[in-house]
């Protein structure tokens, strides 16, 4: 836990002064507020005027760096960096670098997940084949930055990817059907095992296309892919908060059901998207330094709330560029 005053500290540097009375609001402590103006139709609300709820978070510009001999660039304001192509790059090494940076991260964060979440000796085969799973991707990804990726080898290298992304699928899978069957009983909700297998499968996609050198996003799949994350990690927020937090819950499944229209009606303008992007990124970075400072109740672990607004993060971006 940190103390409220580096907590106003790290804030500051992301969001710009934040004085002790909004820093309470954003905790919880006072919400009221927010829960009338973050009500469908508000602030949450698709190309709404509405104020903001949550401070605004500036996810800053991207900063250049070299991995793997290629440059890709970072989004930082979290615990990891964000790996992402250099602005306006149509390389597709520099984009498999980046994306295999990223989700590889993420990839390795769900089977942590699962494992915290698989408690006793009656899970200790799944929690074991979870654990696997992470030593392999942390190996994969030390491996990727020890090595340097040019047009002539990239395409190996995204196969072994895809090779150990195929094994965590099928895993996923597996463990999806047999908590829903209850021949598992986890602590994971069989949707957090679909949400991370559709993160994968996304992937996978995206390497994918870029063995056949496209580098390009297509708004189209873009903006229905990541709302429906968002729409379900507003959902996961919803249900890990403690049933006291209510005027969070009501923000939480405000941004839930905002997210679920846009899924269901990916409109022409990026526009709406971007704005509805932009208060998710405020609302999970408030969420974070809340949870973080413990001024809100709930039973989700930081290293959760920290993977569900870099995944935003990485939306806005992969927005920003998409055609
Ligand atoms: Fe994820
Ligand atoms: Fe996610």
């Amino acid at each position: 836990m940190i103390s409220k005053t580096s907590l106003e500290a790290s804030l500051s540097e992301i969001a710009g002064p934040v004085t002790r009375r909004s820093l309470f609001q954003v905790a919880g402590v006072t919400l009221v507020g927010a829960v009338t103006v973050g009500m469908p139709g508000h602030a949450l609300a698709l190309g709404g005027a509405a104020e903001p709820v949550f401070p605004n978070v500036d996810t800053g510009p991207v900063t250049g760096t070299t991995m793997a001999g290629v440059p890709v660039g970072t989004l930082g304001g979290g615990t990891k960096p964000i790996f992402v192509a250099p602005p306006g790059s149509s390389d597709p090494v520099a984009h498999s670098v980046a994306d295999t940076l990223f989700w590889g991260e993420q990839m390795m964060e769900h089977v942590m997940f699962f494992a915290m979440l698989m408690p006793g000796p009656d899970l200790a085969r799944p929690r074991g084949e979870a654990e696997r799973f992470q030593r392999q991707f942390s190996a994969h990804l030390t491996r990727l930055r020890g090595s340097r990726l040019d047009r002539s080898n990239y395409v190996a290298f995204n196969t072994s990817t895809l090779r150990l992304l195929n094994g965590l699928i099928e895993y996923k899978q597996r463990m999806e059907a047999d908590q829903t069957s209850a021949r598992m009983r986890s602590l994971v909700w069989p949707m957090f095992f679909a949400h991370t297998r559709n993160e994968a499968t996304r992937f996978r996609a995206r390497l994918t296309q870029l063995n056949g050198g496209n580098a390009s996003f297509d708004r189209r799949e873009v903006v229905p892919f990541w709302a429906d994350k968002m729409e379900e990690h507003a959902l996961f927020v919803s249900h890990l908060l403690d049933p006291s937090e209510t005027a969070l819950i009501g923000a939480a499944n405000s941004a839930a059901a905002t997210f679920g229209k846009l899924e269901a009606a990916p409109v022409g303008s990026k526009d709406p998207a971007m704005a509805a992007v932009q208060q998710i990124i405020n609302f999970k970075v408030a969420a974070e330094r809340g949870i973080e400072a413990g001024q809100i109740k709930s039973i989700i672990h930081p290293a959760l709330a920290d993977h569900v607004r870099r995944e935003a993060v990485r939306f806005k971006d992969e927005l920003a560029r998409a055609v």
